[in-house]
This record gives structure tokens, sequence and C-alpha cells, in this order.
């Protein structure tokens, strides 16, 4: 259990609560405006030109710069204790170098073991997160088994503590795996709550038979995670994620979508109209699991996660071209990282081997060098990926991911003409390696701000503990069940017209 840290009021932290964000263009998910930002007490109060504002504000120019909504990271595992190890990211750290990467909020996962109360994992969770974060954070909640009680409490959740989404896990055998029935199950519910269902989508059983026979057969080295959970383990899961939840008519988010036939099923079930939406990782695009044959085992154990970094190259760049023409709509993190010496877990068997990698920190960058530097994607589609979806699904917006009057002054100033090189040696994450070491990266946040605190100032990081809030995340996100209700409308409709006609030609029939 970790000490509690006193939170230090917020008018105690801020040097001034008035700022003037000047001569930015500033870029939402749907337009690039040139114009000042003037931000008093966390609030986006003005925007425009030639704005009236009171003396002694801090005037920061941003002269040649993109001023952009700070990113949300929806997929993050601070503090985190699994297959034996923990992670050195914890709230502090994990949330200090999301900062300096220019995200301003994350979303982490509260996950209970087999059998124990959801209510208390995510209790749990927040005794972690609440006095330690320096940016704002919100939880998705795991579903890891199923009864009544689960049922109950993912509607206390909803109602009472600002949860708006559960995970479910169809990998990870015996430890977080559920099963089709209980899937079923659990999709409806949150269907009936306004809750989203999130999938971590791989065939468990699968894989468990799979790396069976590899260590009997003397695989027993990081190469044999990828072999034991080849692409189609993903795809037929995300497939079977989708099937399930279209009988009950829940809407479904597929966590770290990794290779190319698994965004080809999320992009097939959108464009059949189903209300699904796909996450890809920072490290999907970044990076690729050409390294998980490294003959150093420290490298290639650095890139395990599961789903797997797909050993064939060209999968970063399809990834993000699925980004980019809305077939994946978000990014994460799913941040995870492990020591070195926590990895040798598994030195002699790849199933031991702590999964989990960096990106908290990195992702905005990586995200802006594949996407928008290499030309696939234009700064709105940025903005749309790296925070404005999160928060639309989340059912957060325009509160965050947006730069509008009223709007939770969350934003980064970005300089796309900058480059930095990531390196372990200069990143402010717990864990000593970083997968996209020596990576160049144009796009720099030179300012974040956090609810109108300056928290990276002119490059210089200035997190403090506890700073952050929790964000609760209100139920039946309209972004995502208005849809969802009006499909269900139609169904309806169209079984009327089936029942109607069958009754039709039964009167017909007998009148004969
Ligand atoms: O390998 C991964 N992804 N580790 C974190 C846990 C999860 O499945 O998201
Ligand atoms: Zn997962
Ligand atoms: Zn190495
Ligand atoms: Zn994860």
């Amino acid at each position: 259990m970790s000490t509690p840290v006193k939170k230090v009021p917020i008018h105690l932290q801020s040097a001034q609560n008035r700022l003037m964000i000047k001569n930015g263009r500033v870029v939402n998910d749907d337009s690039i405006v040139d114009g000042d930002v003037y931000i008093e007490d966390g609030l986006i109060k003005q925007l425009g030109r030639n704005l009236i504002i009171p003396g002694g504000t801090r005037i920061i120019d941003a002269r040649g710069k993109l001023v952009i909504p700070g990113g949300i990271d929806p997929h993050t595992h601070l503090s985190f204790e699994f297959m034996g190890a923990k992670s050195p990211d914890d709230f502090y750290q994990g949330t200090k170098a999301a900062l300096a990467g220019g995200t301003t909020m994350l979303i982490d996962f509260a996950l209970p073991k087999k059998g124990e109360s959801l209510i208390e994992a995510y209790e749990h969770w927040r005794q972690l997160a609440d006095d330690r974060v320096c940016c704002d954070y919100g939880l998705h909640v795991g579903v890891t088994w199923w009864s009544e009680k689960v049922k109950e409490e993912m509607a206390v959740l909803c109602k009472e503590h600002g949860i708006n989404s559960f995970k479910m896990f169809m990998a990870y055998k015996d430890v977080f795996m559920v099963n089709d029935t209980e899937l079923y199950q659990i999709f409806d519910r949150c269907k009936e709550i306004g809750a989203i269902a999130q999938v971590h989508a791989e065939n468990g059983s699968v894989i468990a038979e799979n790396a069976k026979k590899l260590l009997a057969s003397g695989v027993k080295g990081p190469e044999g995670h990828e072999r034991s959970r080849p692409e189609d383990v993903e795809a037929e899961a995300v497939n079977r994620a989708c099937v399930i939840a279209n009988q009950v008519s829940c809407p479904l988010y597929v966590v770290h979508v990794m290779s190319k036939s698994a965004a080809a099923v999320v992009d097939a079930a959108r464009k059949n109209g189903q209300r699904v939406f796909g996450e890809t990782l920072a490290a999907a695009v970044g990076t690729d699991g050409t390294h998980c044959s490294h003959p150093c085992f420290q490298h290639a154990a650095a890139h395990i996660l599961s789903p797997p970094l797909n050993p064939d190259p060209s999968t970063k760049d399809r990834l993000v071209e699925y980004l980019a023409n809305d077939g994946l709509q978000v990014t994460g993190s799913d941040n995870a990282t492990f020591s070195s010496k926590d990895k040798l877990l598994g030195k002699d068997d790849f199933t031991k081997i702590p999964n989990g990698v960096n990106g908290v920190e990195d992702r905005m960058s990586v995200v802006w060098e594949k996407g928008v530097h290499s030309g696939k994607m234009d700064p709105t589609r940025f903005v749309a990926v790296t925070s404005a979806n999160a928060a639309k699904i989340f059912n957060i917006y325009p509160r965050k991911g947006c730069i509008a009057v009223g709007s939770d002054a969350d934003i980064v100033i970005w300089d796309p003409n900058q480059t930095r090189t990531i390196s372990a040696k200069t990143h402010h994450q717990g864990n000593d390696f970083n997968i996209f070491e020596g990576m160049v990266c144009h796009g720099v946040p030179e300012y974040v701000i956090v609810n109108g605190r300056v928290c990276v100032d002119e490059g210089a990081l200035k997190a403090v503990q506890g700073y952050g809030r929790f964000i609760p995340t209100p139920p039946f996100s309209p972004y995502v069940f208005e849809q969802v209700k009006s499909r269900e409308e139609d169904k309806k409709d169209q079984e009327k017209a089936i029942a109607d006609g069958a009754a039709a030609a039964a009167v017909a029939a007998a009148e004969i």
C-alpha cells in the first residue's frame, strides 16, 4: 500500500491564474484558426483576435506554433502489478512523463482479480492515484469475472463513481480472461447502464495451447511470444467480440489493435454500421516486432506486450493509414513499464516475461512524426486521434479534447519544426529502456498547460504531485449511444415489418 501524499491546494500551485496565448494557430479536430486564447481560473474564457483582457496577465507568444488540445491517453497502467512485477511508473512518475510529452489527461485501468469486488478495486486505484497525479485522470474498470454482484457493482460504478467503461479480457487465460457466455452477459449489462464495453481481443485458449507446444519443442526465448499469438488470433477475437456485441447492441471499443487484419475487422464492422471504435498504440505505429527476435534478451523482452508487435515492419504504416481514414479512431500508449531486471522473470520461458512497454511520454511525438510529418494525416486528424475522439467516446467532450470557450484549459503549444531524439537517458519514465530509442521526432511540446497551470514552460517540466483531479466519465455518451438507439429502433421497425408481412400473408393464405 502506498504512503499518502498531502495534496497542495490548486490556488497555491499556480503562479498566476490569468494567461494569454497570443498569435498561435489554434487546431481542433474540425478547424484550424489563427487566434488568441485567454485563460482564467483554469478555463478558456475567450478566443479570437483583439481580446480585451485584464492587466497583469501572463502572455505567451505562440507565433509559428500550433495551439492544440492537451493529449488524452485513454490507456495506461500506472502502479501496475502484473506477472510478478511492479511498474516503476507510479501515478506520480507516469503523469509527470505524460506532461513532458504533451498529454494532460490519461485514463488508467482499475483491474480486480477474479473474485474481487469491482468497487474495492476502483477505490484502491483512486487511493493509488488521487494524491499523486500531476495531470487529470479517469478510470476504466476491468470485469474479470462474472456474478450477480459484479452486475450490480457495474451499475453502482456508473451511477455513483464516474465510470462509463469496462474492460474485458479475451486473453490471459486463468488470470483475467472471461468466456463468450460471460462476454455476452457483460456486454448486455454495459448496454443497459450506458457504458462502453472495451475488449482486449486475443483468443486466450488458442494462445495457451500454442505456448505449451512451443515450449515443449524448445522455443523458450522472447521470439516465442509472437509465435504463440499470430495476428489471426487477434483478428478472430476482434471479430468474435464484434459479433457478440452486435447481438445485444452494445457499443464496443477494441483496445490496442496491433495488426492489419485486426484493424480490418474493426473497419469492416464500422462500415457495416456497428458502433465500434478501434484504438491502436504509439508502440504499434512507432516500432515493430522485429525487435522481439533481437539476440539480446533484454532488448527483445523490452518489446514484449500483448497483442504483440507485429514482425511485419509494414504494419505500422498501415495502422497509421487506418487512423488517418477513420478505420481506427484513437491512439493510446498502453503504458505498462517493467524494469529490465523484472523482464528477466521470463529469461527461460517467454510466457513469464512481464507484458508491457512504455509510451505515455512519447505517444504524441510518435503519432505526429508517423502521422502528420509523414504526410498521412493533417493536424486536425492528429487532434482527433490523440484527444478529441477519446473525449467524445468517454463523454468528457467538449470539457476536454477541445479548445473552446468554457473548456478546461488543457492546452499544448506544439512546435512542429523542432525535433527531439527519444532516449531512455533523457526520458521522464521510471523504466530503463525506451522502445523508441534513437527515434527523431518532429513536434515538440514547448508549453503544456493543465487547468490553466503551465506545467511545461519553454520546455522545462514543472510538474506538481497531486495537482491533477479525478475526472468522472458520465454514462450514455451521446457520441456513442445516439447511433445505438437509432439502430435499435430501426431493427425493431424492420422486425415489425417482417412480422406484419408474415401475419398478412397468413391471413391471405387462410382466405384462399
Ligand atoms: O501487454 C500488455 N498490453 N500489458 C498491459 C496489460 C494489457 O493487456 O493491456
Ligand atoms: Zn490488454
Ligand atoms: Zn540490446
Ligand atoms: Zn493495457
